[in-house]
């Protein structure tokens, strides 16, 4: 899979995927991500990327010329299936939309500065818009590497064990069981009895009920479907 980010912050987003599973991923040929300055395709002078907006009011707002330039320069490379616009006013980002995701070829996310991009890109490009939580960050960039990020992991073989991607919580709808590793008594807390008994029908169903429990403690709303 192949994933083109459009940021005029570069730098905020070199760090993410160079690193643990993202970067196993690309090593191994799995995944590819392209960062590209939009500054690098504005062809005014002193290389604007934004500009007043229109009917006055605070905050600049992202021209369409190097967007534009950008977006059909990469299209005219290759076919994209969905080009993905990174906005509080977007979709709410689930697990499930990240896995519609995980199975694409080619997507573009184009990251929000300033007040946002001119309206006229929406129109002309954008096929999706995402947000990742109601409240507004800086910039797109770290949205975009939370959405790269959780569909990089699902492709297959990134994961080393296989059914990892399959137990996270969300996948079915329910948050994951508490985790225990050694020691099996700290400071007189002991990891429950059923865990340790090699049992692995019981300890499948002891984990069931507390995913069931947790969700319903935490996230209730999960289980309303
Ligand atoms: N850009 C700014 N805030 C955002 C959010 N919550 N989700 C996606 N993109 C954003």
């Amino acid at each position: 899979m192949r994933i083109d980010i459009l940021t005029v912050v570069p730098d905020l987003l070199e760090s993410p995927f160079n690193h643990s599973i993202l970067q196993r991923a690309k090593d191994k040929g799995l995944a590819e991500v392209h960062i590209h300055n939009i500054r690098d395709y504005s062809t005014d002078k002193h290389k604007n990327v934004d500009d007043y907006q229109y009917g006055g009011g605070a905050g600049m707002v992202m021209a369409i010329q190097p967007i534009a330039d950008c977006i059909e320069q990469l299209q005219s490379e290759r076919a994209y299936d969905e080009i993905i616009y990174m906005t509080p006013d977007g979709k709410l980002f689930e697990q499930s939309e990240a896995n519609s995701l995980s199975r694409l070829k080619n997507i573009i996310l184009l990251c929000g500065h300033y007040k946002g991009v001119d309206e006229r890109i929406r129109e002309l490009f954008i096929t999706k818009e995402i947000s990742i939580g109601s409240y507004v960050l800086s910039g797109g960039e770290l949205a975009a590497a939370v959405v790269a990020d959780s569909i990089i992991r699902l492709l297959p073989g990134v994961l080393n064990d296989e059914t990892s991607a399959l137990t996270d919580s969300f996948q079915d709808n329910l948050l994951s069981p508490p985790i225990y590793t050694r020691p099996a008594e700290y400071k007189g807390m002991k990891v429950p009895e059923v865990l340790l008994s090699g049992n692995f029908k019981l300890i499948e169903e002891y984990r069931e009920e507390e995913s069931y429990k947790r969700t319903k403690e935490r996230r209730p709303d999960l289980l309303k479907d």
